[in-house]
């Protein structure tokens, strides 16, 4: 983009690239997954499968190096940890930047057993991670039917299993999506994390992500009753994350955030997945796709408080009533 600014003698000169950087990124380097969960739209918007190529990756991590990143999720719409080279994957991130705060999530349905294959990758693989967040929604009964076909004995085995792996830094919490039908398990869940000697508890209250899909914006027809939002507010509103009075102008990643997926497509967010991309890094560079007119436009649109279609059933927007309510403003 192009933008006459004075220079110091008061001449008009021209500068490039005035788009600020990104310190915040999303990348998924594998959309395999063993698991079909009721919350996820992965099958509505994943293509073909596919574990990123290393070389791939290294090219990926060339295109964005020169940002600032300060914080990282190694993940997007799979397992990461079913990448083969999930390893060497999260070891040439830190690589190329190594002061960024790096997280991944996982579903723990695989087995980290003493002498297996999966347990050498695993703990080469959280060498480099500052956090990781375990998924775990929902207790037996609920855990199995909203992570299908998840088994809660494999979840169980994934954390004794956990107890002998060497975290080193690594900061290990539970990720748990809140659903109405999983609110009473949030107490149990919590007593799990407990008995195995884990970091926080993070809720997250489900969201819909795809342009189409939308909640209402009425409390009392969010899914959620009455009784059930007061005993969340009452019992759990600071583990929720998330941004009661969250307006448009406030989204960051439209200014500095960036989601790539595993064939290279650069997304806006992981909010909406199923759009179309801005480019891809594997042919482009990333501060042509930033200054593309499409790019722009929903840049603009949230700036200007005049969300595009691109934006419309964003759930920051469509959920911040509810969390507003439940005052949560982290
Ligand atoms: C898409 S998953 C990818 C990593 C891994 N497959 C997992 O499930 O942990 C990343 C995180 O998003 C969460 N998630 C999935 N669908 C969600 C939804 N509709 N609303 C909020 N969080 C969701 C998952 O629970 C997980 O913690
Ligand atoms: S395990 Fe993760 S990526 Fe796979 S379906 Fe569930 S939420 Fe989606
Ligand atoms: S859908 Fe739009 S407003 Fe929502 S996070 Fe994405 S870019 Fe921001």
């Amino acid at each position: 983009m192009w933008t006459g600014v004075p220079s110091t003698n008061g001449i008009r000169i021209k500068i490039t690239n005035m788009e600020s950087k990104i310190n915040y990124a999303y990348l998924e380097t594998t959309n395999y997954c063993n698991l079909d969960c009721s919350f996820c739209n992965r099958n509505e918007v994943i293509g073909a499968l596919k574990h990123m190529p290393l070389d791939d990756w290294k090219l990926l991590l060339s295109k964005i190096k020169d940002h600032p990143l300060k914080n990282c999720k190694l993940m997007g719409m799979g397992e990461p940890f079913l990448h083969p080279e999930f390893d060497l994957v999260t070891s040439e991130f830190k690589n190329v930047f190594p002061d960024c705060f790096v997280i991944v999530a996982t579903n723990c349905q695989y087995s980290i057993k003493e002498g297996s294959k999966m347990r050498a990758k695993f703990e080469r693989a959280i060498k480099n991670l500052d956090q990781l967040y375990l998924s775990i929604d929902g207790y037996e009964e609920s855990y199995e039917r909203d992570r299908s076909p998840a088994k809660w004995g494999k979840l169980i085995s994934f954390l004794e299993d956990l107890k002998t792996v060497d975290k080193g830094k690594c900061d290990i919490v539970v990720n748990y999506v809140v659903n109405a039908y999983n609110i009473d398990d949030i107490k149990k869940v919590d007593k799990l994390r407990q008995d195995y000697n884990l970091g926080r508890l993070r809720l997250n209250i489900a969201q819909l992500w795809g342009a189409e899909d939308s909640l209402s914006d009425n409390i009392e027809t969010s899914g959620y009753s009455i009784e059930q939002l007061n005993y969340l507010k009452e019992n759990w509103s600071d583990k929720i994350m998330g941004k009661g009075n969250w307006e448009f102008p406030d989204c960051f990643w439209v200014k500095e955030g960036l989601y790539t997926t595993v064939d290279g497509r650069v997304l806006m967010c992981c909010m909406n997945t199923g759009a179309r991309s801005f480019g891809n890094l594997f042919h482009q560079d990333l501060d042509s796709i930033r200054a593309s007119d499409d790019f722009q436009n929903v840049k603009k649109g949230c700036e200007s408080n005049n969300p595009t279609k691109h934006c419309k059933n964003c759930s920051y927007k469509e959920l911040s009533p509810l969390l507003k309510e439940l005052n949560v403003f982290n």
